[in-house]
């Protein structure tokens, strides 16, 4: 044990550029109750993580291995359970059928609780116990619920997670199992939220709600920097993902300006996309409309429920990364969500969740749409930001399967 070689050297408010001390406790920025950015000596990160260096770290494994670039600062405060390193896979089946031969998924659901959101809670989780956090809460939608019990779990603290009261029966098996507190919303995610801080300021517990506080961004980020390491160092033409609290899209495009900082990455990008629901598109619609901030919602609707959030607090750090890149926003209904989950897994990309099959439902929009999604040089990837093993598909698609086959052994 010892120190990690951390390089955090301040918080930076995201929309305000007021600097603060990273050695203590914060969520949103003080002056706008905005996002507040870790930020980091990467001149300093540069003296020892290196493409070399990196591939020695390899028995270290996961994302831990990008330990400059990330938070914690003690050894002995990482909360891990062997999150991060997951496989980039080509997936020449189904990009075929969608018109893209070298599309490649980033197989997120291989992390330990199932989804990307494990990244993000082991950061968040560790950063917090090393400043002193022994009870988290957060809302969910399902996949941060059981990725906050289980590493709260892990570092022996208390979790409280409030859920949709219409959350997968597995989300809420998953938190109860791990010994979370496990509090039903009758209502949407952004009334979790409320009631969530709300019950921070009364139980003192920490609260880990999407981009209120600075570190689950960081976890999200070695997606990005992981992406780069796998491509051999050049970024794909375009990176489509499903987005939600934006935390995913927003953590790899932060990721690809450090990586440049370090001489590690070019100054080209991916052009970034996000993917939303018809039924919940704020995102999309501010795009569209060529705002900067997004208003809220109205009776969001999608079975793809971690992407069912109705306002984000980081809103314009996603519309930013999407300009910047000269990418886009676009939103998929709900019958093409659950055709996608079965014909992708049909395909060979396994059973997917629905936001990752609304990813990958955006496809042939885009290309109608006449964005190319990818060059004659480089590919496009499209993240896979969980397996479905909480959520089934849409029963009335099923009925399309092969029937099941019964049989007596006695
Ligand atoms: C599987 C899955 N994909 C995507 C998202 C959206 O993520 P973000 O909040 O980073 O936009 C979520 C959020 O719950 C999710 O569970």
């Amino acid at each position: 044990m010892g120190a990690t070689g951390s390089t955090l050297a301040y918080l930076e408010g995201a929309l305000s550029e007021a600097t603060y001390s990273p050695d203590e406790l914060m969520n949103l920025d003080p002056v706008d109750d905005r996002p507040l950015l870790a930020r980091y000596d990467l001149e300093e990160a540069a003296r020892t993580l290196t493409p070399e260096s990196l591939a020695s770290r390899r028995t270290t494994s996961g994302m831990w291995r990008w330990a400059e670039l990330l938070p914690v600062r003690e050894q002995s405060n990482v909360v891990s359970l062997g999150e991060g390193d997951t496989p980039l896979l080509p997936q020449p089946r189904l990009g075929e059928a969608l018109g893209i031969p070298r599309l490649s998924t980033k197989v997120e659901g291989l992390n330990p609780t199932g989804s990307f959101k494990a990244r993000g809670m082991a950061a968040a989780v560790s950063r917090a116990l090393e400043l002193g956090v022994t009870s988290f809460i957060a809302p969910s939608a399902g996949n941060a619920a059981g990725a906050l019990a289980a590493y709260g779990a892990a570092a022996g603290a208390e979790v409280t997670v409030l859920t949709p009261a219409d959350v997968a029966p597995a989300s809420r098996d998953e938190v109860l199992a791990m010994g979370g507190r496990l509090v039903l919303v009758e209502g949407l995610i952004s009334d979790c939220g409320r009631i969530a801080s709300a019950m921070a300021g009364k139980t003192g517990a920490f609260d880990v709600s999407t981009l209120k506080e600075p570190y689950r961004v960081e976890g999200k980020k070695t997606m990005g920097l992981e992406l780069a390491e796998q491509r051999g160092w050049r970024l794909p033409d375009v990176i489509v993902y499903p987005t939600g609290g934006g935390t995913g899209l927003v953590g790899m495009w932060k990721a690809f300006g450090e990586l440049e900082t370090l001489g590690m990455i070019g100054p080209e990008r991916p052009r970034m996309v996000s993917v939303q629901a018809e039924g919940c598109a704020p995102i999309v619609r501010a795009f569209e409309a060529g705002e900067r901030f997004a208003e809220p919602w109205e009776d969001a609707d999608t079975r793809a429920s971690g992407i069912r959030v109705p306002s984000a607090v980081g809103d314009f750090l996603i519309l930013d990364a999407l300009r910047e890149s000269g990418g886009t926003a676009v939103a998929v209904d709900e019958q093409s969500i659950a055709e996608m989950q079965m014909f992708a897994g049909r395909m060979g990309a396994g059973y997917v969740s629905p936001e990752s099959a609304a990813a990958l439902a955006a496809v042939p929009e885009l290309r109608e749409r006449g964005k190319s999604v990818e060059t004659p040089t480089s590919s496009s990837s499209i993240a896979a930001s969980a397996r479905s093993i909480r959520r089934l598909p849409d029963s009335r698609i099923l009925r399309s399967s092969i029937p099941p086959t019964t049989i007596w052994s006695r």
